[in-house]
């Protein structure tokens, strides 16, 4: 079998046996197939798509790259949560250490900065000392110790997610239903929780950019895991504004843990507290969706989830003085501009895309899979739809190092802003729930 065939073949539009794709995935995860045949396979199937048993096939290859975890040893109910990628999105750093704190065995295997979103990875690695390359055995260590851990995919588990993910970062395949489908389910799959709640972004700053999409998107992700044993829930939510008031690593960090100190209750608390409600539930700590509700809430309130992401950060060698100095210990960009209203009015949207894009620019991600991060770098919204503002008022600002794309992002973020005479419609969080 060659791999030029099968590229071949996917380009024009055919439909990949189970032997073909196994030997696509099995060898470019052991090295024999290059980057570049990687690439053109990955693009072939970006524009030419999968049927579901190709999906399935592909999903199932990518698990058997590696070692799927067994969490029966922990004698604890497993949950996972993970999101299709969006703009201000911290909402696993904080449902981890909430459902960690109730007992919930949490396996987060995550990922870094996807296309103009941010990742979960990234975020963490702006602690100083925080690993999130870990192996197995030090993985399952961290399981026993804390009951939750947040890493990257390893050489041993989900390996190939993690080459793949790279690249179509790099060579623009990632808005793809079986392509994202497969890179999340591997990884989910191989990482062990039995529950997983599924968080499905929709809207101008996800990769779906319509609902109908991202349902399709939902849905073949839930029939993958009924396949594999998983319980699965998902939930439809908003990604055209961006989630929470900043965009970029540290800052994002910071606000994660000022919502994990119960000090901030805006779109990114209530989402992480939906998402968490539906792990709790899922895992049998609460008997309604009510009652898990009040337990996410309570557990930040009440200080136990913060104490529990300490213990994650220490675990897992970052300065757990994060969590009371993060403006001494995270990394602060030496300067910022303003983004200023150009008009005066209401706030009528905040396109989501743009603010990834321009945070990108002020050197938060990348745009080769090598490239460093500025973990200071970023965006920080001041106002949000529905604000009102006047004429040169500023709404956002924009933190860098780097000035060489400052002006070029500027000129994004002016054009994020539509302010309006009239106020707009409230925007509903939560789209749907398909379980
Ligand atoms: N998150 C992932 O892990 N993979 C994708 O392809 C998109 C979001």
């Amino acid at each position: 079998m060659r791999v030029y065939d099968i590229i071949y073949k996917k380009r024009n539009g055919g439909s990949l046996s189970k032997k073909e794709i196994e030997h696509m995935v099995f060898n470019y995860n052991n090295g024999a197939v290059p980057d570049y045949q990687a690439s053109a396979f990955l693009m072939a199937v970006f524009l030419k798509g999968m049927d579901d048993e190709e999906i399935f096939n592909l999903t199932e290859a990518m698990i058997n790259s590696g070692d799927v975890l067994d969490l029966s040893r922990f004698d604890l109910p497993s949950a996972d949560k993970h999101s299709t990628g969006g703009v201000g999105d911290a909402t696993s750093i904080i449902v981890a250490p909430v459902a960690a704190s109730l007992g919930i065995c949490v396996p987060m295997m995550v990922g870094r900065g996807l296309g103009h979103t941010g990742g979960t990875l990234d975020k963490l690695e702006s602690i100083p000392g925080f690993r999130g390359n870990s192996d197995k055995s030090e993985f399952l260590g961290y399981l026993e110790y804390a009951g939750a851990a947040i890493i990257g995919q390893t050489a041993e588990i989900a390996p190939v997610d993690k080459k793949m993910y790279a690249l179509r970062d790099a060579a623009a395949c990632v808005e793809s239903i079986p392509l994202i489908c497969a890179s999340i389910m591997s990884k989910k799959i191989a990482a062990g929780a039995k529950n997983l709640v599924l968080d499905v972004k929709t809207g101008s700053g996800a990769f779906m950019k319509n609902i109908g999409d991202s349902i399709e998107l939902a849905k073949k992700m839930i029939a993958i895991g009924k396949k594999f044993n998983r319980n699965v829930s998902a939930l439809i939510t908003d990604m055209n504004e961006p989630l929470g008031s900043c965009a970029g690593n540290a800052l994002e960090l910071k606000q994660a843990i000022e919502i994990l100190k119960g000090n901030l209750k805006n779109d990114l608390y209530e989402l992480s507290a939906v998402l968490c409600a539906y792990m709790i539930l899922k895992s049998g700590k609460a008997a309604t969706l009510k009652e898990a509700r009040a337990a996410a809430d309570r557990q930040i309130d009440c200080g136990k989830a913060l104490e529990k992401f300490r213990q994650i950060i220490k675990m897992q060698g970052g300065d757990p003085k994060v969590i009371d100095f993060p403006d001494k210990i995270l990394p602060q960009a030496q300067k910022s501009v303003l983004v200023k209203a150009l008009k005066t009015g209401y706030i009528s949207s905040i396109d989501a895309r743009s603010v990834g894009i321009a945070s990108m620019m002020t050197g938060a991600g990348r745009e080769k899979k090598e490239d460093p991060i500025d973990y200071s770098a970023g965006a920080v919204l001041y106002k949000k739809t529905g604000d009102y503002v006047k004429e040169g008022e500023t709404v956002a600002e924009l933190f860098y190092n780097c000035a060489a794309k400052i002006e070029e992002a500027l000129t994004v973020m002016n054009g994020a802003y539509a302010i309006s005479e009239q106020e707009p419609a409230k925007n509903e969080l939560i789209k749907e729930i398909l379980n």
